[in-house]
């Protein structure tokens, strides 16, 4: 379970053991090679090769850094890349770590009410990274813990996993960051690595990101605003503002006004919100709309009324900002 559950432990053990194979095999005219078991040698060797392997797929499988739309084309299953799936939670060992991984849970379905100090929104991780964040091109969860770290133009750096989790909690949910040690930040990264059980290591796998559109599509923000109102404000409402229950928890969340994302947020960006809300909305009637229109929807909704992101003057220190980015 240990070596599912920490990747990059069980690389360094395997890599550890090939170079020691690899000393044992590198001195086979020496008296001690007899005592060197024959099956455990070619057992040794054996598994270089199977390591070597593995490194050419990781190796041509490593996504394209930010560019989540540019792994996750379509239905290709001849991709070779792995499939993903929510594990059932009878696997969540009954320790230490199962209490964390039940923790991740929680906080990824009701992080509004779960961390009122770090969310300024009424948005759950849910929200956006639907089914427990284990959906294919709801941006799921599975693996980004031997995925990152990886350079994001974005911040103009390498990001680890947790940063890039505080990343969503700033913009996407409104808020602040996490301390980066936190038990509630460990807690969400041992969720995802519960997700990404017996998943090859740094592989990004099918259905990472959302479904991919036509960046080069001109937005029509009028046919936008008659179709959200046809599409999507029986549940969103009428402004984007979300429907509520008594207690404060959402029926259906805000897509605009103070209670959504930021204006710094992925989801704020025309041709990321219009990914996503081709691949599964209307909810439960996903991949129904057409590029064109999802980009004239996803143009209008991101722009009505937001919290304002502070700072994002700071973003793609490089230049080279996309061209839905927000200024
Ligand atoms: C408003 C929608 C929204 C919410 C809410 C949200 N996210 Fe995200 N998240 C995104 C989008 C969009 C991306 C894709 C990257 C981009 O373009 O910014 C993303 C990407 C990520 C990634 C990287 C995935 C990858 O493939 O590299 C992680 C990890 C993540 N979010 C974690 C979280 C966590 C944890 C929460 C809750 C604290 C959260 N997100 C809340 C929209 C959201
Ligand atoms: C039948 C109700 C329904 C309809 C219609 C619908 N949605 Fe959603 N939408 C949802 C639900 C449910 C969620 C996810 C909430 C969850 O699981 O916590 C969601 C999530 C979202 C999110 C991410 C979370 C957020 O609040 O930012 C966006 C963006 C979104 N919908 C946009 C749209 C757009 C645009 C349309 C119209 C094309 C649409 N939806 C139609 C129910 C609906």
């Amino acid at each position: 379970m240990k070596t599912l559950l920490y990747p990059k432990c069980s690389v360094l053990i395997a890599t550890v053991f090939a170079i020691s194979a690899v000393g044992i095999t590198g001195c086979s005219d020496h008296t001690e090679t007899k005592a060197v078991d024959r099956v455990e040698e070619a057992a040794a060797l054996a598994r270089v090769k199977d390591l070597e392997a593995r490194a050419e797929v990781i190796k041509s499988n490593m996504p394209a850094a930010n560019d989540i739309t540019a792994t996750a084309g379509g239905t290709d299953t001849a991709s070779g890349k792995p499939t993903i799936k929510m594990p059932d939670e009878s696997t969540i060992p009954d320790d230490e770590f199962g209490a964390a991984v039940r923790r991740g849970l929680q906080i990824a379905n009701h992080t509004y009410k779960e961390m009122p100090n770090n969310v300024g929104n009424q948005l759950n991780c849910t929200s956006c990274h639907l089914g427990n964040g284990s959906e294919a091109y709801a941006a799921p969860w599975n693996n980004m813990p031997s995925v990152y770290p990886i350079y994001r133009t974005r911040a103009g750096r390498v990001n680890t996993i947790q940063e890039r989790i505080n990343g969503c909690f700033e913009r996407s949910m409104n808020g602040k960051a996490l301390d980066l040690g936190s038990d509630d930040m460990n807690a969400m990264v041992a969720y995802m690595s519960w997700l990404s059980q017996d998943m090859p290591f740094g592989v990004s796998p099918e259905g990472r990101g959302f479904v991919k559109v036509d960046k080069n599509l001109e937005p029509n923000t009028d046919n936008g605003k008659k179709l959200f109102a046809e599409k999507c404000s029986v549940c969103h409402g009428a402004t984007g503002e979300g429907q509520y229950n008594d207690d404060g928890t959402y029926v259906y969340p805000a897509v605009a006004g103070e209670k959504s994302f930021n204006d710094g947020a992925g989801m704020a960006r025309t041709y990321t919100a219009a990914a996503f809300i081709k691949g599964k909305m209307p909810f439960g009637q996903g991949n129904t709309l057409t590029d064109q229109e999802a980009v004239d929807i996803a143009a209008y909704f991101t722009h009505l009324p937001r919290p304002v992101k502070a700072n994002k003057d700071k973003d793609w220190p490089k230049g080279d900002a996309p061209k839905d980015v927000r200024r």
